[in-house]
């Protein structure tokens, strides 16, 4: 018998269906603490969990038995990834499933914040007419600016359509072409800045975006302009945010998510102008039977048959291939996220080629883990195993794959080529001793690169004096070097350098390492 517990709120149609499951047997424990969690996780096969279940380090090393934690959602930042795959745990999510109930609660939230709906509803149960004071804006003509045109950004600009709004979308990755496809026109961030009169944002909360909504993009906007949050807190800067409300600079703010939840940040929700809800977007009954029965269904289907369905720590191979396979799996999806950091522009098209032994398997699955690497820096936790290929298919990229018999200098290559509409970039990986991923080649320079932890890429001339230099302005600014590589066209000719560093690179650090005479491009990864 299979045992899941199932940790947080949960619709009952997903309790239903590990109910009806031969061969399973479920638990509901909600509103349990850590130290009630790591007594019982012992005895358990699967985990399924909302948001409020943290899955640390901690509870995985006390969870001997357990094979999957499912998340009935899109959101794992409250599930250490990295420790249940050392331990070969699946974890599961279901994205797309609250998608129009979170585009829907956006919309509400314009609306409400625009007519003062909830100060009027407030100012009316404390006995108050005040009719004068809660005049609001029409939203016919006006323009909203969509950032992220993703599954829930493109539900939120379709919805704005039909309220007779001026649409304007900013998203990097997805081309001009698809957008138009779908009825909508992008601009650049700025435009949107400068011209929108409601800022919406939808992205995932990634390096790029942390801030991306700040004191500077503020500056930028037109006075009296809205914004709202319903995507991830820290895509709009809290602080920056109070400064522009309190200004007058913006006129009110509609936010359903937090820098930390539940927020602490009562100056910010405490404003007149701000509306807030605690994390709503996906609380609708249709939102969460979708995803409790995607996440029941998945979850069962791993423990009854072994299929692993929307899996972001594993593709869906037998356990038999996936072992022979794996090194190659890890090596296409580094390979995949280390690419789309280094390119710039919309990725239209992606050629793998593969030679050597690798051929001898099915390289289908090795494909998509490239996908899954390449849209992972974009989609965050939105792309796993199961989808990659249909949002890249969604996002009009082109995937070709080829095999080459030509006999290369490791036992097998992977070669990835990334085509945008700006530039065209490659790079090779190979398996060095059993399972360990290099890239080994990258354009035109041939390197031996480990693929892992934070790393810097610099373009430059191939002159005396840049290594040191380079060197120089890391160790003055404390940031030390975990692994350092070279390599150049030829003497006086473009130089590469690619190194590894313990710490994150502040964006000052890396403006002063732009500056450094004969340095081209400086672009910070992190793997
Ligand atoms: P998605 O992966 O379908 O779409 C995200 C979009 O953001 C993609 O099109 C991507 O290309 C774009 N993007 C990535 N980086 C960008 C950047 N720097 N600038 C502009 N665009 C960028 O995700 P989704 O399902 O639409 O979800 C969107 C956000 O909403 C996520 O953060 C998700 O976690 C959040 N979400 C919140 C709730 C809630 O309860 N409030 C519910 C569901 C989703
Ligand atoms: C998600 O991650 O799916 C949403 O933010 C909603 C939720 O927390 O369930």
């Amino acid at each position: 018998m299979k045992k899941v517990l199932i940790s947080d709120n949960l619709s009952e149609e997903g309790v239903e269906i590990f109910k009806k499951t031969p061969g399973i047997e479920v638990d509901v424990r909600t509103k349990m603490t850590a130290d009630e969690l790591k007594a019982v996780i012992k005895d358990y096969d699967a985990l399924v969990i909302r948001s409020a279940t943290k899955v640390t380090q901690e509870i995985i090393d006390l969870a001997g038995r357990l094979k999957v934690v499912g998340r009935a959602g899109i959101g794992l930042d409250n599930v250490d990834i990295p420790a249940a795959s050392r331990r070969g745990i699946v974890v599961m999510n279901t994205p797309g499933g609250n998608a129009v109930t979170t585009g829907e609660h956006a919309i509400s939230m314009m609306l409400s914040l625009v007519r003062f709906i909830p100060q009027a509803t407030a100012s009316m149960k404390a006995g108050k007419w005040e009719k004068s004071k809660f005049t609001g804006h029409e939203l016919m003509n006006k323009t909203l600016g969509v950032i992220g045109l993703g599954r829930v950004g493109s539900i939120v600009a379709d919805r704005a359509l039909g309220l007779k709004m001026k649409v304007i979308a900013y998203d990097p990755f997805i081309s001009p072409e698809t957008a138009e496809k779908s009825g909508f026109t992008l601009a650049s961030v700025d435009e949107i800045f400068q011209t929108a009169d409601f800022i919406t944002v939808h992205t995932p909360l990634t390096k790029e975006t942390r801030g991306l909504i700040n004191a500077a993009a503020f500056a930028k906007m037109k006075k009296g302009v809205y914004v709202i949050n319903c995507a991830r807190g820290g895509i709009i800067d809290e602080k920056d945010l109070y400064d522009a409300l309190v200004s007058g600079k913006v006129a009110g703010a509609a936010l359903d998510v937090f820098m930390e939840e539940p927020t602490k940040n009562m100056d910010l929700i405490g404003l007149d102008n701000v509306i807030c809800t605690p994390h709503l977007g996906a609380s609708t009954d249709e939102a969460q039977i979708n995803v409790a029965v995607a996440v029941a269904e998945q979850v069962s289907a791993y423990l009854t048959t072994g299929e692993i369905k929307g899996a972001v720590n594993f593709p869906s191979v037998s356990a038999e291939i996936l072992s022979v396979i794996r090194p190659y799996l890890t090596l296409a999806e580094k390979l995949g996220k280390f690419e789309a950091q280094l390119v710039s522009g919309g990725i239209e098209e992606l050629t793998v080629e593969y030679s050597g032994e690798i051929l001898n398997y099915n390289v289908a699955p090795i494909t998509i883990s490239l996908l899954k690497g390449l849209l992972t820096p974009i989609l965050n936790e939105g792309v796993n195993y199961i989808n990659a290929p249909f949002v890249a298919k969604e996002r009009g990229i082109r995937v070709i794959e080829t095999k080459s018999s030509e006999v290369k200098d490791y036992t097998s290559m992977i070669s990835v080529t990334v085509k945008t509409a700006k530039e065209t970039i490659l790079a090779a990986g190979a398996i060095f001793g059993r399972q360990e991923p290099r890239i080994v080649r990258i354009n035109k320079f041939t390197v031996e690169v480990i693929p892992e932890g934070r790393m810097l890429v610099l373009y430059n001339t191939d002159k005396p004096g840049v290594v040191g230099n380079i060197g120089t302005i890391l160790g003055q600014n404390a940031v030390n070097i975990a692994r350092f590589h070279l390599s150049r066209e030829q003497v006086d000719g473009q130089a590469m350098v690619v190194l590894g560093t313990d710490s994150v690179v502040s964006p000052d650090v890396i403006d002063k390492l732009r500056k450094l005479p004969h340095v081209i491009s400086v672009t910070e990864l992190e793997m």
